[in-house]
């Protein structure tokens, strides 16, 4: 069968090649095998191909954060899981044809589910759930404010937060994403830039907002902090820019702003398999009812994983880029 493999550390269009390798064979007790359907090619993993993640592979090994996909099979004793299944997995070797790992690395979801919206939704769509729920007591009619809102975590955000009668501000880089953005729910959208902090407080009649999502760290988090009000909390989880988190010392001598980190992987070690097959069937909820929606916008096979990471590492993209392993 097929898988990508990485060869050494470096740039991911150049470093990441489709081989050969044997098939996984049957379940032994207590295992499945899972057909990969749909593989989304995150930041994240061209961080960790590139070598600027948290922790760096060690080449030649297997890639992939996420996937969903079918059950081909279930080994003896496996009780949550059956042929047919739509399943999310939770390993972090993904693109490859077919995965045998045990049961429980993988979230049965909802049978009408759409497995490209699917392959979304273990990373993405749990961190814009986590950050919206976790620091701040936010009822309906409050506001939120986001950097990167066209992401695939700003698009789950603005959409998770909707539902919830959360109000967005949304700050991206591009007046094109103004009116698309606003078509998914958004309620104020801003292009970035040093006079953020007037525009928003005028586009939101002053509003007091206390949470502020950071995917690009610099000096963009300095401007999103400056929207925020006193005693505001700030959550960086993303380093688009590649700089130092740069927020000016008066924001926390003077105005008690609290500045956290984020990381999903870290999180998840936090709970059981219990917890986070709970979260995910309430998510997966969201796929098949419509609110959590992100646009596909290439999709490639295994045999054009060089090409499809070239086409994640563009900027300005019109939505995510995945793999189909069975394509
Ligand atoms: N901490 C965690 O657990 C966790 C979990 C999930 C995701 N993340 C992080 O969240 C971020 C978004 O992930 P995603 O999958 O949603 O991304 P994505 O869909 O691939 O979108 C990338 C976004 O980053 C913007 N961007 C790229 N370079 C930028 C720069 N130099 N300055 C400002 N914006 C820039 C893009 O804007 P344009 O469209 O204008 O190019 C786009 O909005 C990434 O940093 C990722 O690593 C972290």
């Amino acid at each position: 069968m097929k898988a990508a493999q990485l060869s050494a550390i470096g740039p991911a269009e150049k470093t990441v090649q489709c081989i050969d390798i044997p098939d996984p064979g049957a379940p032994g007790p207590g295992e499945v095998l899972v057909d990969v359907v749909a593989c989304s090619i995150n930041p994240a993993d061209i961080l960790s191909i590139e070598g600027n993640y948290a922790s760096k592979p060690t080449p030649p090994c297997p890639l992939g954060i996420e996937g969903a996909g079918t059950v081909a099979a279930v080994g003896e004793g496996v009780t949550h899981l059956k042929v047919g299944d739509k399943v999310m997995s939770l390993v972090r070797t993904n693109w490859v044809q077919r995965i045998r790992d045990k049961a429980q690395a993988f979230v049965r979801l909802p049978p009408e589910v759409d497995l490209a919206q699917a392959a979304m939704l273990k990373v993405n769509v749990a961190t814009a759930h986590l950050m919206l729920t976790s620091y701040e007591n936010l009822k309906p009619g409050d506001w939120v404010i986001q950097n990167a809102a066209n992401s695939g975590v700003g698009v789950d955000l603005i959409r998770l937060a909707r539902a919830s009668g959360v109000r967005t501000v949304n700050v991206v880089r591009r007046a094109e994403l103004i009116d698309e953005l606003k078509q998914m729910g958004a309620d104020v959208v801003v292009v970035d830039g040093p006079d953020l902090a007037q525009r928003v407080g005028e586009a939101t009649g002053g509003a007091q907002i206390r949470l502020g999502i950071d995917a690009v760290a610099g000096a963009a988090v300095g401007r999103l902090a400056q929207c925020l009000a006193e005693g505001g909390t700030v959550v960086n989880y993303g380093l688009m820019s590649g700089e130092p988190v740069q927020i000016d010392a008066f924001h926390f001598v003077f105005r008690d702003l609290h500045l956290v980190g984020f990381w999903l992987a870290k999180v998840m070690r936090t709970m059981t398999f219990e917890e986070i097959q709970a979260m995910y069937a309430k998510l997966a909820e969201r796929l098949v009812d419509g609110t959590i929606h992100v646009v596909v916008e290439a999709s490639y096979p295994l045999t054009q994983v060089a090409e499809a990471l070239a086409h994640a590492k563009r900027e300005s993209r019109g939505g995510k880029v995945q793999l189909r392993p069975n394509a």
